[in-house]
């Protein structure tokens, strides 16, 4: 649980009456790239949270204060009723209004204090996890009637239409119905989700690699355009959509094309086979799989980075190590480590202490917590 220091809260909400929204960062453990083509999934949530406390504010101003942000964009304004995007952080918070309002729910001014332990750009969802626990703090500040479900949607929806970052469905769901020691198992194409319980046999590390990416500019965006246009081509609705035949047309793509529309179908049938490998307790089986999955989207979908496939091959290297992926969107962030129970902080610290002696990075270990 994030922690919002009592004398922050005191400094700009005063004494009003406030409420605090909390929801968690989140690791996809495997199912990458496969969320904007209604595909399968598979993310857990990360102890790391964003907290987010609000007090009404009538008088029409309302203002954001971050304690995660650089220090001179740390406190923002904006008016409830009159939100324009900015392109800063205040988006996330004038988003959820906006998308509050326009799915007709009544909200007032208010002023938000806010802190996260999510690093920002860490392919860890620090967005979803800011949207979601906004959302929650408004959903109590003004008694709306909205479940974690419907809640995840209009998260999506502040980075979507309000922000305009094409992001598939997977982080707000992954931040709003994830639960610890749990893997959400969500096909992308009619919500349905199921937690599977992770075998106490095994454990995940996560290390950022401290190389920051951002979905807003171009690579993710592109990839998405890509899989579209591999969708139109192969004449499906989504790539999922192929029969085992249709699959042989994807070897008449040109070449970029069909790699991308390789790793949608070969991380699909990743996901179901994690799924059933979490569900027999063989982990090896799930390790492999994780293993497989960093191949297809350092070679066929492109997204990793030299420096990600070495922290990848380091930890490979270690001991008691079952499997290492990059996840998230990519072009940076995190990787992510399925270790023998008891050694993920062995691995992990060995992960980083390469990285930053080899590689000249600034890694930081997130799972297993340090505190
Ligand atoms: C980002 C997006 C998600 C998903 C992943 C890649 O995190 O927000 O919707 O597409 O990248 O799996």
């Amino acid at each position: 649980m994030t922690e919002i220091p009592h004398h922050d809260i005191i400094r700009h909400l005063g004494h009003r009456r406030t409420v605090i929204g909390e929801a968690p960062g989140r690791v996809n453990l495997i199912g990458e790239h496969t969320d904007y083509s209604g595909g399968f999934v598979l993310p857990t949530v990360i102890p790391q949270t964003t907290a987010v406390a609000v007090a009404a504010n009538a008088d029409g101003a309302s203002r954001a204060w971050s304690a995660s942000v650089p220090h001179d964009q740390q406190q923002v304004r904006f008016v409830v009723g009159e939100e324009a995007r900015t392109s800063t952080w205040v988006d996330y918070v004038q988003g959820a209004t906006a998308v509050l309002r326009a799915a007709g729910h009544r909200v007032g001014g208010f002023d938000a204090v806010i802190r996260s332990e999510v690093p920002l750009g860490s392919g860890l969802s620090s967005s979803a996890s800011l949207t979601v626990a906004v959302l929650r703090a408004l959903r109590d500040l003004f008694q709306l009637h909205i479940d974690d479900v419907v809640l995840a949607g209009l998260a999506r929806r502040v980075e979507t239409d309000f922000i305009g970052v094409p992001v598939g469905v997977m982080d707000p769901i992954a931040c709003a119905l994830g639960a610890a020691n749990h893997a959400l198992f969500l096909d992308t194409r009619d919500l349905s989700w199921q937690l599977v319980r992770i075998p106490s046999t095994a454990e995940f590390a996560v290390i950022n690699s401290g190389i920051s990416h951002s979905h807003a500019t171009g690579s993710y965006r592109q990839r998405r355009q890509e899989c579209d246009a591999a969708t139109r081509a192969l004449g499906v609705h989504e790539i999922r959509d192929l029969s085992e035949y249709g699959q042989r047309r994807i070897e008449q793509l040109p070449e970029f094309l069909r790699k991308r529309a390789r790793h949608i179908v070969s991380e699909n049938a990743r996901v179901l086979a994690a799924v059933e490998a979490l569900r027999k307790r063989d982990m090896a089986r799930f390790g492999v799989l994780m293993d497989e999955s960093h191949a297809s989207l350092r070679d066929d979908y492109e997204i990793s980075l030299p420096q990600i496939d070495r922290m990848v091959e380091i930890a490979r290297s270690q001991r008691g190590v079952l499997g290492a992926r990059i996840t998230g969107g990519g072009f940076g962030g995190s990787i992510v480590v399925l270790t023998l129970a008891g050694q993920a902080v062995r691995v992990a610290t060995a992960v980083a202490q390469a990285a930053r002696d080899e590689l000249g990075l600034r890694p930081q270990v997130l799972v297993p917590p340090t505190k």
